[in-house]
């Protein structure tokens, strides 16, 4: 447990660990549901097409030192409660599809499920970030059943190719590794290898689709 994470004039610590823990075991619970949805939409494919529009997924809960860390830059008490009213990614799930179109297909099947709320959808494959960066997120929320209530939580769900997940990963590591700023040679390199890689994404996508024309459902 982060110190950082109590509120001033907190109860004990037992009582606020606590209270994280239940806090915690939520989002939890949030991200097995959607992976869950996920898995079932990919199992269906696979029995009705053939194929597996999903590659792999990965799920991550955001650690205390970083929810407090990112109240902290954006100017929000680090309590949490102010976590679980500004961020929408403790809970996180990240999505690897095969094909670029696979990605538009699994956020249209999951989001109009009945239970899922879409809270907001920023198209980085569209338009990519200043660093060359392609996703597309959505914040869902989702609801768990407890013992005596439901409640609606929140989930970032990150969906992008096998390609960007590539780059968005090594991105990161250099990022981190680079002890200065990143130079703009750097950078510029790091944008035009994620161009690169669209386009790759692309041409996949286009031949795939040209192998596949006229055959059902693909
Ligand atoms: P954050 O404060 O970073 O969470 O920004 P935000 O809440 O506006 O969300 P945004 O959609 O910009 O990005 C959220 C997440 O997308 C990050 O935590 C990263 O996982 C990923 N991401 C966004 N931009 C980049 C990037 O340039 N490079 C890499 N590698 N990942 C990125
Ligand atoms: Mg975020």
């Amino acid at each position: 447990m982060n110190e950082a994470m109590l509120p001033i004039g907190a109860p004990p610590v037992t009582a606020s660990y606590q209270e994280y823990r239940e806090m915690m075991q939520l989002y939890e619970g949030a991200i097995r549901e959607v992976r869950t949805k996920v898995e079932v939409l990919d199992a269906e494919f696979r029995v009705r097409y053939d194929r597996n529009p999903i590659h792999h997924i990965d799920t991550r809960l955001k650690s205390p030192a970083s929810i407090a860390e990112k109240l902290r830059r954006k100017g929000y008490p680090a309590t949490l409660e102010s976590a679980e009213e500004h961020l929408t990614d403790i809970a996180g799930v990240r999505i690897v599809c095969n094909y670029l179109e696979d990605i538009y297909r699994i956020a249209e099947l999951l989001t109009r499920q009945n239970d899922v709320e879409l809270v907001r959808r920023s198209d980085y494959i569209r338009a990519p970030k200043e660093s060359g960066y392609r996703s597309l997120h959505l914040v869902v929320r989702i609801p768990v059943f407890l013992s005596s209530h439901t409640e609606l939580v929140p989930v970032e769900v990150q969906i992008r190719t096998i390609a960007m997940d590539f780059w968005a990963t090594l991105e990161h590591q250099l990022r981190y590794k680079s002890d200065q700023e990143t130079t703009r040679q750097l950078r510029r390199r790091l944008k035009q290898c994620a161009e690169d890689s669209a386009r790759l994404d692309r041409e996949m996508q286009d031949i795939y689709t040209e192998l596949s024309a006229g055959r059902d459902g693909l």
